[in-house]
């Protein structure tokens, strides 16, 4: 039990004997240290439904609450408000028992399956920009609900299927055929299908015969099949290089993209309309929906296959949606995709349900990003106006980072300053979009991302490593000694660290990852404030061990916050 469930019961069993047991006990981290650690806001809108007093109210409240051990101080405080301060010997014990296993307390009560779509770029070009936040914010999904104890299931719902591989292994064709070596285009994705793109709007001849491998394609002609798998292969190859430039943990095991629900589709379709949820309109098939009414207050039209028999990435998606249900039994699946497909995922969703293609308690979660922004405000392009390849701008980070560490640490040798960099450089690129509420766009800027201040990556690894050097100067000591905390600084820091796993919770829950980075902040800096106050190396005997053990307890929180996000920490920088 988190320190806020433990709370939040007690002082719901109080208001219960109060005589108000459905009144919300709306505790809460107190907003201010003068507060306390806690408050408890529900006496007020007790109070009304009761006609009491609020303060008269509290007052019972707080007689009738048991925090025995748990808090030192109780107090009313304004109109009704209880606030509660932690005792020093409980929170110290707290700290100790999470300290002392493998996951935090965050051990959550029930494990759910939970199915996470990300990254899921399209392989017919290079992975861009808009594809680095949904692998950078799945991941962390991923790795926070492994932690925590959950089993998730990766799928990488890559684009693999539709027109454009028809003209792309069309072009693969012609290119071996008149001897031109592919595998050294194919270094180029962007720069083939630009090639292939040309082949097809120029000749005739070529443009029938991508039509016709498109057919071949869907209908598993093997030839035609081959080299579509050769072209995905390379492509993929591609995608893989960055997953392990970004310590992603996608592999070529969590792919499962449109193609491999391409003998779904039918009986998907066919399955809608025996359940009377598809209408013909205009040769279309075509599910309207209520719940979504276009400008004119008419139902949205969700169209499941085209005129000409073709399906669509809305029929693969409520294959998908009946598979991880079914198949994969999850209990919940998250979507980690541009908030510009909102409207498409509450309408798969919606569908999927109706047809009953999920059952009516699993969750169904469109976790939508918001748009990656150049610094003139507008999205993130290159100079001269085109995608920016991910593979160029993590080499950049990387570039920057080592400028930095070398113009900071100019005797490293170079192999070092090279690793420092590595970790540095992918950490803040990924840190600066973490870190951002997921759903606003952000302005993507080398200079604060990179810089030693502030809420970033290279912040919060310096303060790892300063706590990695104190031990190093402190030489042996025993990381589990029994913690007292008698200073006001050690009881904020201990404080913070004793609400890891209900913040935890909460990322989960919402699937907001910068939750973590703003905790990780704040962490790191009550860890400065204790350090200021309290002299760790300098102090003897208990009080010596005690703030040493609460120094590896903030290093272990800091350095296992961090890499939930799949940010790196260094023992020295
Ligand atoms: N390939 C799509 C794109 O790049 C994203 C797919 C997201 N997942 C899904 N199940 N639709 O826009």
């Amino acid at each position: 039990m988190t320190l806020h469930e433990l709370i939040s019961t007690r002082v719901a069993a109080a208001l219960a004997a109060v005589g108000v047991p459905d009144a919300p006990a709306a505790v809460a981290p107190a907003s201010r240290p003068e507060f306390g650690d806690y408050q408890a806001n529900g006496v007020m809108g007790a109070a009304k439904k009761l006609k009491q007093n609020p303060r008269e109210l509290a007052g019972k409240v707080i007689d009738a609450l048991d925090l025995d051990g748990i808090a030192s101080k109780i107090e009313i405080a304004g109109p009704g408000f209880i606030n509660i301060t932690l005792d020093d010997g409980f929170l110290a014990a707290q700290v100790a028992r999470q300290h002392g296993d493998v996951r935090l307390g965050t051990g959550a009560d029930v494990a759910q399956k939970v199915v996470i779509d990300y990254s899921s770029p399209n392989l017919a070009k290079e992975m861009h920009v808009g594809h680095l936040r949904s692998t950078i914010i799945g991941d962390a999904l991923a790795r926070v609900l492994r932690f925590m104890g959950h089993e998730v299931i990766a799928q990488n719902h890559v684009g693999d299927w539709g027109t454009q591989f028809g003209m792309l292994t069309a072009y693969l064709v012609e290119r071996e055929e008149d001897g031109s070596d592919d595998t050294l285009a194919l270094d180029d994705l962007e720069g083939f299908y630009r090639a292939a793109k040309l082949r097809f709007d120029e000749d005739e001849a070529f443009a029938t015969r991508a039509r016709d491998y498109v057919v071949k394609l869907q209908s598993g002609d093997v030839r035609v099949r081959a080299l579509w798998e050769r072209f995905l292969d390379i492509s993929l190859t591609h995608c893989e290089a960055v997953y392990a430039k970004l310590g992603v943990q996608l592999t070529r095991d969590d792919v499962m993209g449109e193609s491999a629900y391409n003998d779904d589709l039918a009986p998907v379709v066919a399955d809608l309309k025996a359940k009377g949820l598809v209408t013909e309109s205009e040769g279309a098939q075509v599910v309207f929906l209520d719940e979504f009414k276009n400008k004119d207050g008419e139902p949205q039209a969700y169209i499941v296959q085209k005129q000409d028999g073709g399906f669509l990435y809305s029929t693969s998606d409520l294959a998908a949606a009946r598979y991880r249900a079914d198949k994969l039994k999850a209990d919940r699946a998250l979507y980690v995709v541009d908030a510009r497909q909102g409207l498409h995922f509450q309408q798969v969703f919606t569908v999927a349900r109706k047809a009953g293609f999920v059952p009516a308690d699993m969750q169904l979660e469109h976790v939508a990003f918001g748009t990656m922004m150049g610094e003139d405000g507008k999205p993130f392009k290159t100079r001269s106006g085109g995608v920016v390849k991910l593979a160029e701008l993590l080499a950049e980070a990387e570039q920057r980072a080592f400028d930095l560490v070398s113009s900071k640490n100019p005797d490293l040798d170079e192999a070092a300053r090279r690793q420092i960099a590595r970790v540095v450089g992918i950490g803040a690129v990924k840190y600066a979009d973490l870190s951002k509420h997921r759903t606003s766009d952000y302005v993507f800027d080398w200079n604060t991302m990179l810089s030693f201040e502030g809420n970033t990556a290279p912040y919060l690894q310096y303060a790892y490593t300063r706590i990695a050097s104190i031990f190093r100067q402190a030489g042996e000591f025993d990381a589990h000694a029994a913690i007292r905390i008698a200073e006001p600084a050690e009881h904020q820091l201990a404080l913070q660290l004793a609400q890891f796993p209900e913040l935890l919770q909460q990322v989960a829950a919402d699937t907001c990852p910068h939750f973590l980075c703003a905790y990780l902040y704040q962490l790191a800096t009550k860890f400065s404030r204790f350090y200021e106050a309290c002299p760790v190396l300098k102090s003897e005997g208990d009080v010596r061990a005690s703030r040493l053990a609460l120094c590896a307890a903030t290093a272990k929180t800091l350095s296992t916050g961090l890499g939930l996000l799949g940010i790196d920490v260094l023992e020295a920088m």
